[in-house]
């Protein structure tokens, strides 16, 4: 089916909501961004001279070391922001604050899992002065072990102060971090080491998730020891590999190879000159799933991606001095550095972090922490407001919630009953939502309400922010009429886009910059309403988006097709009340093996193995063939309609086997 009607279908089954909440005059007064007016006269100066408009905040955010010569450099599909100028990344997030009463402000306030009745948990906070001396001796660790410019390095920790410390440090001497998710698996890891090419992982005896502990250091090992299909090493890059003591969890240290952190951090000193980068030197690569193949590296680098963040965290959180501001995400995703980390960092906020599940030891511990750490920004994930949804108000019910005064929704499209509950619930009917449409590859937010200045719809991200010019249009590329679907595109360079896939000049081109023309393609469907709203309906290409998470399932394809019993695989995406979207698989399996219950279970915990849990399949379907055109591409729109359970409608005749369709309904057991 054509992207532009599966967006059309989709946009027809969300909840038309007529309620819009205006931002209240006590909440506006105070903001950055005061009124709709004040908004919409900067957004037109963003757009009319993008080149003065990025010039001026480049400016007046970012410290330089040497000034750009110029603003842009557009040779589409490449971009050049703020050619010719010098600056370094952990020099903007810490050492700018330290002769400055931010010096002494908490940086990062972090409490880890654990939880026993009678202790207290485990915390730790660190002053913008003491995060800037563990910056620096990180990086001078980083440099004793011959990490020099440009080096990769992969970051494979839980959520602890020591994952933000070892970015910052890369970004300190100019090397190249790859963070990966702590819930992808040794397989996972091997893959991004051999694309990045990196010397270095920094890693933990374990982390915690829900009680448990997850084995990083030991899926590092996995990963060092996995071969390719000619034998050789695939994780060959790899010299040395820090660990961090985080669970007391025994493991195995190998001689030569492995170093312990704090080891490493006693033996050099604590201040280390912030090296001048290049506007545009790379700053990080992360991996993100894509419509086909291996996740891509996406490439941010320096400039940019700071001045994209360091606004977007300041105007659309509307921060201010005193925040106790809370990004839940991991910094295994993009979330997470732009907003646990940089974002933050770089307007000398306080930036809190929690190192595990929300359900642990209780369903309110997010509550508990808002209560205890009087946290007064929230943001987290549709998908996490479902599940307290479900759980009940009668776990936030418990705390006192009063020192919130926003909240903000990113990774999938929020329905409205889920943003209804998150504002009468959490945010006590007095705090504004921001509904933040944004991807890996755009470095930072790009559709959003301001707070102070932007009337809200529930379920809707509302309006672009500064410089961003999002359209939707039809598979020609024309702006389609207002309400109807089709594919969001955007039709200008912004700082903090991303530069290109890591080692794959050619295939950035295709991915993003040929759909459209001369348009970035987001991948996403999306329609935009009468006041110019934007509505995300979600992924229109065979990108699934299960719980906030990014699967491509080409990659859980490949993944279930590596197990030797399996001939044919296609995932396919069934929505679920809770996460957004489920997994589902459709498997033919080789010879005359036949389906059972334990090769189901079998299959998906091969999935969790090569990929990670957060991609394994929500349900397994066995067919005896799978459905295909005449040119042989499997029809996964009619097998997206027989994973929801719906009936088959559509021109069938063009399957290559017509019996396969009855067989495919019925083979679920
Ligand atoms: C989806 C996460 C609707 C979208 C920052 C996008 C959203 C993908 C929203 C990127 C939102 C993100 N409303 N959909 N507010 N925010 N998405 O790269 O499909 O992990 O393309 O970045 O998440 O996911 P990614």
């Amino acid at each position: 089916m054509p992207p532009e009607s599966a967006a059309n279908s989709a946009i027809t089954s969300v909840l038309r909501e007529d309620r819009v909440f205006l931002p209240a005059p006590e909440f506006s007064q105070r903001a950055h961004i005061k009124s709709l007016d004040e908004y919409q006269e900067l957004y037109r100066r963003s757009i009319e001279s993008p080149e003065t408009f990025w010039g001026e905040q480049a400016e007046k955010e970012l410290v330089w070391f040497e000034r750009w010569h110029s603003v842009l450099n557009w040779n589409p599909p490449l971009a050049q922001w703020f050619s010719g100028g010098r600056l370094n990344v952990s020099y903007n997030c810490l050492d700018r604050w330290l002769n400055t009463p931010y010096a002494d402000k908490p940086a990062i306030v972090w409490e880890g899992e654990p939880w026993d009745q009678n202790k207290p948990a485990q915390q730790k906070t660190l002053t913008y002065r003491e995060l800037h001396q563990e910056v620096c001796r990180f990086a001078n660790v980083l440099l004793k072990l011959g990490i020099r410019p440009g080096d990769r390095v992969i970051i494979y920790l839980p959520m602890i102060p020591e994952a933000a410390i070892a970015m910052l440090a890369c970004t300190r001497i100019g090397a190249v971090h790859s963070v990966v998710f702590g819930g992808f698996s040794a397989h996972s890891v091997a893959d991004r080491i051999a694309d990045s090419g990196a010397r270095l992982v920094v890693t933990a005896d374990g982390g915690f998730r829900r009680g448990a502990i997850v084995p990083l250091k030991k899926n590092v090992d996995d990963a060092l020891e996995l071969k390719d299909t000619r034998g050789a090493l695939l994780a060959r890059t790899v010299e040395k590999v820090v660990v961090v003591c985080r669970a007391s969890n025994p493991i195995e240290m190998r001689d030569g190879r492995d170093l312990w952190w704090h080891e490493q951090m006693q033996s050099v000193p604590a201040d280390c000159a912030a090296t001048p980068m290049d506007s545009e030197a790379p700053l990080f690569i992360l991996y993100t799933s894509g419509s086909t193949g291996k996740p891509k590296g996406i490439l941010h680098t320096t400039a940019g991606y700071l001045l994209g963040s360091k606004l977007t965290t300041r105007l659309v959180f509307d921060l201010r001095d005193e925040d106790i501001y809370w990004c839940t995400a991991d910094v295994g995703w993009v979330t997470g550095h732009s907003y646990v980390v940089y974002g933050p960092l770089a307007n000398g906020a306080t930036s809190f972090m929690y190192e595990g599940a929300p359900n642990y030891p209780e369903p309110d511990r997010f509550w508990s922490i808002i209560e205890r750490h009087r946290v007064t920004i929230l943001y987290t994930a549709p998908t996490a407001i479902r599940a307290f949804m479900k759980w009940g108000v009668e776990w936030p019910r418990k705390h006192d919630l009063a020192s919130l005064r926003l909240l903000g929704t990113v990774g999938e499209p929020i329905n409205p009953e889920a943003w209804m509950w998150y504002h009468e619930h959490i945010g006590g009917k007095r705090c504004p939502i921001v509904d933040t449409w944004w991807q890996t590859e755009t470095g930072a937010i790009m559709i959003t309400p301001l707070p102070g200045a932007i009337p809200t719809k529930p379920g809707s991200a509302t309006l672009p922010f500064f410089g961003v010019v999002p359209e939707v249009v039809n598979d020609k590329g024309e702006v389609v009429p207002c309400n109807s679907g089709g594919k969001l595109v955007i039709r200008k360079p912004w700082p903090s886009m991303l530069r290109g896939l890591w080692g794959d000049p050619e295939r950035y081109r295709q991915v993003y910059w040929s759909d459209v023309k001369d348009s970035y393609f987001t991948g996403d469907g999306c329609r935009q309403d009468e006041d110019g709203y934007f509505w995300i309906v979600g992924r229109i290409d065979d990108v699934l988006n299960v719980a906030g998470h990014r699967i491509g399932t080409a990659e859980v394809e490949s993944a279930i097709v590596s197990h030797p019993k399996v001939a044919e695989a296609a995932v396919v995406g069934r929505p679920d009340d809770l996460k957004g979207q489920a997994l589902v698989a459709f498997v033919t399996l080789k010879g005359a093996i036949k389906p059972d219950a334990n090769l189901r279970e079998e299959l998906r915990q091969h999935v969790a193995k090569e990929i990670g849990p957060v991609a394994r399949p929500d349900d397994i379907r066995f067919a005896e063939a799978l459905p295909k055109t005449r040119s042989g591409k499997i029809m996964r729109r009619l097998l997206k309609q027989v994973a929801a359970g719906g009936e088959i409608k559509g021109d069938t005749t063009t399957l290559e086997d017509f019996t396969v369709l009855a067989r495919l309904s019925q083979t679920d057991e």
